[in-house]
């Protein structure tokens, strides 16, 4: 049963429980587009138990702004929350050796007050990093500053974080380096040896947490898909060799709605990747629906057959360690900053919309969790 938009949003905040912060709800004057039926299925959280398989998203906004509706929201359904920016480096350590922890620890408490487990996202990546990271000109400084880094945040956090992406999208094969090793800071001064080196850091510091190399770009039918698998691979078999310690692959899944899976070849690579002995991981799932025709129903449905033919591929493989999307809402997503459509609509690519009801892709989540 689908409402018309004159519905108020307080008799839905009411359904849902949500009567104590009605009056938040009401000053975002948004028209509530709200399937009451879909609304009251239990929330993905409570699937995990049966499942196995942890739901998660990233935010941003609802600690930074306090958002209490959206902060219930997420705890309501999800059983991980990922800081979107708070762990990344420009954040943590904006200075040589002065570490800034009142964001991720507000996180931390934030996640142990809802019974959520907190995945640590993330610690060696090219960007927002601060400018003394960009700088780094020995190898020498790169090497002491990683261990700095590493080993104060994954030590201070030890317990309270379920599980760290280490590093994050090491290769670019677009860059032109040999082997599609991204041109980071990282690898410029040290190699790709920082791969193993991060890793190695991050289990001295933490023996027991799951450590994972989380990376994009492998699922379509096209030249950027295929050298991405193939160079992926090729690095994950190296790391093995090298008995580099990484448990998890995470798969970010930020998807392409208008693109074409390679059924085939994705199969085969994360058959390979599962093979060498990763875990997968769905870590930052979203389609984006840029490039997608029709109205906004046309578009949503759209957008969760696109997620479901993807779980299908993965699930087919090997049932992933947990499900996280990036962000929970449409309102929240970080696609809208980054890419336009021509017909100036906003981005609907996550599975609630922009007042936080429910969307396809909230169902075929629930299908798979
Ligand atoms: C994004 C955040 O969502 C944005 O707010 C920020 O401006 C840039 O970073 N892959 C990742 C995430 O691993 O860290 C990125 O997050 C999105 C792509």
């Amino acid at each position: 049963m689908r409402h018309g938009g004159e519905e108020p949003t307080t008799r839905r905040s009411a359904i849902l429980g949500l009567t104590s912060l009605a009056a938040a709800a009401a000053s975002r004057a948004v028209p509530a587009q709200a399937d009451f039926a879909l609304e009251l299925k239990p929330p993905l959280r409570n699937r995990s138990a049966a499942s196995g398989i942890k739901f998660g998203c990233a935010a941003a906004a609802p600690i930074a702004q306090q958002d209490a509706i959206l902060q219930e929201k997420i705890a309501s359904e999800a059983n991980i929350f990922i800081p979107e920016g708070h762990l990344k480096w420009e954040f943590t350590e904006p200075r040589p050796n002065v570490f800034e922890f009142e964001g991720p620890d507000s996180i931390v408490d934030f996640a142990a007050r809802h019974d959520m487990i907190m995945h640590g996202h993330t610690l060696v990546w090219y960007a927002a990093i601060p400018d003394w990271v960009a700088r780094l000109a020995t190898a020498k400084d790169a090497r002491a500053a990683l261990e700095r880094h590493i080993e104060t945040l994954v030590s201070r956090y030890r317990g309270k974080i379920w599980a760290w992406d280490v590093v994050n999208e090491p290769i670019e094969p677009k860059d032109g380096l040999d082997h599609g090793y991204r041109n980071s800071i990282w690898q410029r001064l040290l190699g790709i040896d920082h791969v193993d080196l991060a890793f190695r850091l991050a289990r001295a510091a933490d023996p027991v947490t799951p450590l994972s190399l989380n990376e994009y770009g492998f699922e379509y039918a096209d030249a950027t898909s295929r050298n991405r698998r193939q160079d992926m691979l090729a690095l994950l078999h190296k790391l093995r060799e090298r008995n580099t310690p990484i448990d998890c692959f995470g798969l970010q899944s930020h998807l392409d709605g208008h693109k074409t899976f390679d059924h085939k070849e994705l199969t085969e690579f994360l058959r390979s990747v599962v093979g060498l002995g990763y875990r997968l991981m769905i870590t930052e799932l979203d389609v984006n629906d840029v490039e997608l025709r029709g109205n906004e129903a046309e578009r949503d449905a759209a957008v969760a057959r696109h997620a479901a033919e993807y779980l299908d591929i993965v699930f087919s493989v090997a049932r992933p360690l947990s499900v996280s999307t990036w962000g929970l809402c449409d309102r929240d997503t970080w696609m809208r900053q980054y890419f336009k459509r021509a017909d100036g609509k906003p981005l609907r690519p996550l599975p609630l919309d922009t007042d936080l009801n429910r969307k396809p892709m909230w169902s075929v989540l629930a299908n798979y969790i």
